[in-house]
């Protein structure tokens, strides 16, 4: 935890390192209260940068002695750094050793206890807070490691690479002896020591290489590691099948733990998860839990190669990893969906993700570019803006050179630059210099805007159609709007895939001016200035069009379509994506202007009209229809106000809901009837999909009857929530009573909670349904104080804090805001309380309030009262500080 003020470190500033460490020999000797690390380092001065004194970097270790040579040697500590001034000019080794506090490591970064094992956690600045090292991504050994530990309470030892040796050693302990061939950065570093139990596979992969693999996990779980076993050989399958990536280890592990700040951890050849990110039955986790840990294990895999093989040079290019994976793994989940309407579905889902996420962080205070100028704290940069917005990046390489020129361009990417840290730009110049002539290779420059603008870019588009011409010409234009630090911004490249459709629904061919023919009925467009034209010629009527299909760039689309339009985007298009943008914004049509006058709303027949021929239509799969059904939240409708009033959207969209649920009672109800799966459990697309939808036609159904005063389907909802044979079907009914404020609903919470008491991971759901169960007269916030006394509450762990307060903050936007600013009260406490405690977890906590200033009265003051509270402690950890600084400057 570092303290106080603390610098903020920019991009230009980077230096090569002074000192490389080419080999580390590692030893442990693990104690929960003391842990003794040796440290012994081969080290070579860098012929290419001048001298200077050696400084490794030290974060709350014990220092026992430096030996150079075997020779003790004069140094001196600066702050966090260990500086040796006199260092000699040829190689020498060097030798540290040292001790830590595995069992006081609360931040859960470096080495740390959790469940009675050992843990590590090093990405991005972990490794310094285990021993003294250069504690930076592009300095890269080969590490030799020896684990020394009580037998009987850690008969597990492990670490990267391959197990040369172990026994047994004196008193009850023993040994093991790893090393990994692959040099690696010390953030890819990880040991594990503890009581754990695995699931093993052998397989032979495509070049006739046999392999293990291993899923570690505590005793009474290993049951719930079947499904993260197979996304994993799934995972290496499609990456040798796509990208011809194989796994080069001989031994690939992952293990589970249940204190972990984050999802998972790509370490070489030894994969950390959080167990909510790893372990899932269909007793105990959704369909959503099923395709989330399957992404999540391939995106794990998938750093292997990006990011492991090849790395980042500095922190400043963490998206040229997470953002590159973040797109294979969205590909990867895709491939595997198979149908172009479960594939839909995916994009559907990641799309509407990135909005509700990293829109938001582009318009507020934390805004920042998918290659940030400068940080404070690198913790705080693991965002939706590097991870998602990074993803849609690599996404538009694939759009402008192709599927194969990309392909080939990843090819000539680990071609140049297998086994070094490298930066964004290098991968831009192997995407562009594998495909020259292509779109990309004439508007390079301009597409690395992408990289250093933030901001998400708004595009207008309309039409003119000139009957006597036949000519239809689209109008485009685009504008950045201003983020912290970056005022005017250059234009963007920007795809539009689009297609036209005769308002009778047929896809009309696409010739643009000065072409010979037409173009197919699909082409994607290249945006490049502030505004630019394109005329499409032989058309008999002006078209509607389907703009940014697949949502092929990242940007806000304002085309000026009319309701009429948006219905037959809803009926006819052939891209799945723009009939779902429809559906959404046909409700967005409905529930702003009500949301800006504070009116009734009262919806009308086209839109129910609409709905209710999605809900019947035997052509769309149930998905899609549950997707197209299910309203904009109101953190996304919050992103389309200059003012935010919370209390009102949160109204308006209860009013819609209701109405919606009436109005198509009979569809909601033969929808529901229509979509039960029988026989065993599986979280295949067409099977998810029926639950999905039989969900929220329950939620439909159930809250019209509360409404109404009829009890019969509250009463079929408990039935169905008892009787349940799965995880999906249980949640659905007992968030369908909980949401719709059922009589029921709080006997299903006790029978939910007594059932499942000995499963963290489904307490942790539990606890999250209250948090973000829609608000009425300050209920749900009183409950969620309360629930902050309950016994199987903690602070300490970041899954059970987030379930609870992350919830409320977060994705309770009604329960938040309180015109009394008690929401703001219990924020800051909560942030202050947890800082001591864990401050990444913290930091998040903090990223809140990022949109404080769009708030309306009295909110807005009353947040910044709360900022200011938090602001004015002295010993902010600089994860919170960086936080409450740039919301508040
Ligand atoms: N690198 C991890 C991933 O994206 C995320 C992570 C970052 C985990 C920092 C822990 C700490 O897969
Ligand atoms: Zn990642």
């Amino acid at each position: 935890m570092r303290e106080g003020t603390a610098p903020l470190i920019h991009r230009e500033d980077y230096c090569a390192p002074v000192y490389w460490i080419r080999t580390v020999d590692l030893c442990f000797d693990l104690e929960p209260a003391k842990t003794l690390v040796t440290s012994k380092m081969q080290i070579e001065r860098n012929s290419a940068v001048a001298h200077g004194p050696l400084r490794l970097h030290g974060e709350e270790l014990t220092l026992l002695r430096v030996l150079i040579n075997g020779e003790s040697v004069s140094f001196r500590q600066e702050g966090d750094e260990l500086v040796i001034d006199n260092a000699p000019d040829a190689d020498f080794a060097l030798e540290i050793r040292n001790t830590c506090a595995p069992e006081k490591n609360t931040a859960l970064s470096g080495l740390y206890t959790s469940g009675g094992g050992f843990f590590t956690q090093c990405e991005a600045e972990g490794f310094r807070r285990i021993t003294y090292f250069l504690d930076r991504p592009d300095v890269m050994a080969v590490y030799s490691v020896l684990l020394r530990a009580d037998k009987a309470r850690y008969p597990v030892l492990l670490s990267n690479g391959n197990l040369l040796e172990q026994g047994a050693l004196d008193n009850g302990r023993h040994f093991a002896k790893w090393h990994d061939p692959f040099p690696k950065p010390s953030y890819l570093f990880a040991l594990v020591a503890g009581d754990l139990v695995a699931r093993e596979q052998r397989i032979t992969t495509r070049s006739g290489k046999d392999h293990l693999l291993q899923v570690y996990v505590r005793r009474g779980d290993l049951e719930k590691t079947e499904h993260a076993m197979n996304s994993l050989i799934a995972s290496i399958a499609w990456d040798e099948a796509r990208f011809k990536l194989p796994l080069d280890l001989e031994r690939f592990m992952i293990v589970g733990v249940s204190d972990f700040n984050m999802g998972a951890m790509e370490n070489k050849g030894l994969n950390i998860f959080n167990t909510s990110a790893l372990l899932v039955s269909p007793a105990t986790a959704t369909d959503a839990d099923f395709n989330r840990i399957e992404a999540i294990v391939a995106h794990e895999y998938f750093h292997n190669w990006t990011g492991n093989r090849v790395t980042c040079r500095d922190w400043f290019q963490l998206s040229l990893k997470e953002g590159l994976t973040v797109f294979r793994d969205q590909e990867f989940s895709m491939d595997m969906a198979a149908a172009p309407s479960a594939r839909a579905v995916k994009r559907i889902e990641d799309v509407r993700n990135l909005r509700a996420m990293q829109f938001p962080e582009d318009s507020g205070a934390m805004a920042h570019a998918v290659r940030p100028d400068s940080y404070v704290e690198i913790n705080n940069f693991y965002t939706p803006t590097i991870y998602e917005k990074g993803a849609e990046v690599v996404r538009m390489y694939q759009t402008l050179v192709g599927r194969e020129g990309f392909e080939k361009g990843m090819t000539l990417y680990f071609e140049r630059h297998d086994g070094q840290a490298v930066t964004c730009d290098d991968f831009a110049a192997a995407i562009n210099d594998a495909n020259p002539g292509s779109e990309l290779s004439t508007r390079l420059d301009a597409f690395k805007r992408w990289y250093s603008q933030a901001g998400t870019p708004r595009v207008q588009a309309r039409g003119r159609f000139d009957a006597s011409a036949r000519t239809w010409t689209l109008d485009l234009a685009q504008a950045n709007p201003p983020t912290p630090g970056q005022d005017d911004k250059l234009s963007q490249v920007i795809p539009v895939r689009m297609g036209l459709l005769s308002h009778a629904g047929a896809a009309l061919p696409l010739q643009l001016q000065g072409e010979d023919a037409a173009a197919g009925t699909e082409r994607v467009l290249v945006l490049d200035k502030a505004e630019q034209s394109f005329t499409f010629v032989g058309l008999d009527e002006a078209p509607v069009a389907s703009l940014l299909r697949q949502f092929s760039a990242p940007v806000v689309l304002d085309d000026g379509l009319t309701d009429a339009e948006l219905l037959v985007l809803l009926k006819f298009d052939t891209d799945a994506f723009n009939r779902w943008e429809a559906s959404q914004r046909l409700a967005l049509n409905r529930l702003l202007p009500v949301v800006r006058s504070g009116e009734e709303l009262t919806l009308d027949t086209a839109y129910i009209d609409g709905m209710r021929a999605v809900l019947r239509s035997d052509q769309l799969d149930s998905a899609f229809k549950a997707l197209a059904l299910t309203l904009p939240s109101e953190g996304y409708i919050a992103e389309q106000l200059d003012v935010i009033d919370p209390q009102r959207i949160h109204a308006a969209v209860g009013t819609m809901q209701l109405q919606l649920a009436r109005a198509l009672r009979d569809d909601w109800q033969a929808a529901f009837e229509a979509n039960q799966v029988a026989g065993g459990y599986s979280a295949d697309p067409v099977s998810s999909g029926k639950r999905a939808l039989a969900n929220l036609a329950l939620q439909m159904l159930v809250l019209d009857a509360v409404q109404t005063g009829n009890d019969i389907w509250p009463g079929r909802a408990y039935q169905r929530f008892k009787d349940a044979g799965n995880m999906t079907e249980r949640m659905g009914a007992l968030t369908a009573l909980v949401f719709a404020r059922a009589g029921l609903a709080q006997p299903a919470l006790e029978r939910f909670h007594a059932l499942f008491k000995h499963e963290p991971l489904v307490i942790d759901k539990w606890f999250a349904l209250q948090g973000r169960a829609p608000e009425l007269d300050g209920q749900v916030f009183a409950r969620v104080k309360q629930l902050m006394q309950h016994p199987d509450f903690s602070l300490k762990n970041p899954n059970r804090a987030r379930s609870l307060i992350f919830s409320l903050c977060l994705f309770n936007p009604a329960a938040f805001h309180r015109t009394d600013a008690a929401g703001y009260v219990f924020w800051a406490d909560r942030v202050l309380e947890l800082d001591a405690i864990n401050p990444q977890v913290a930091g998040r906590l903090a990223r809140v309030m990022d949109r404080w200033t769009k708030l309306a009265e009295p909110y807005r003051s009353a947040a910044h009262e709360a900022l200011a509270r938090v602001a004015a402690k002295p010993d902010l950890s600089s994860d919170v500080r960086e936080v409450i600084d740039r919301a508040l400057n």
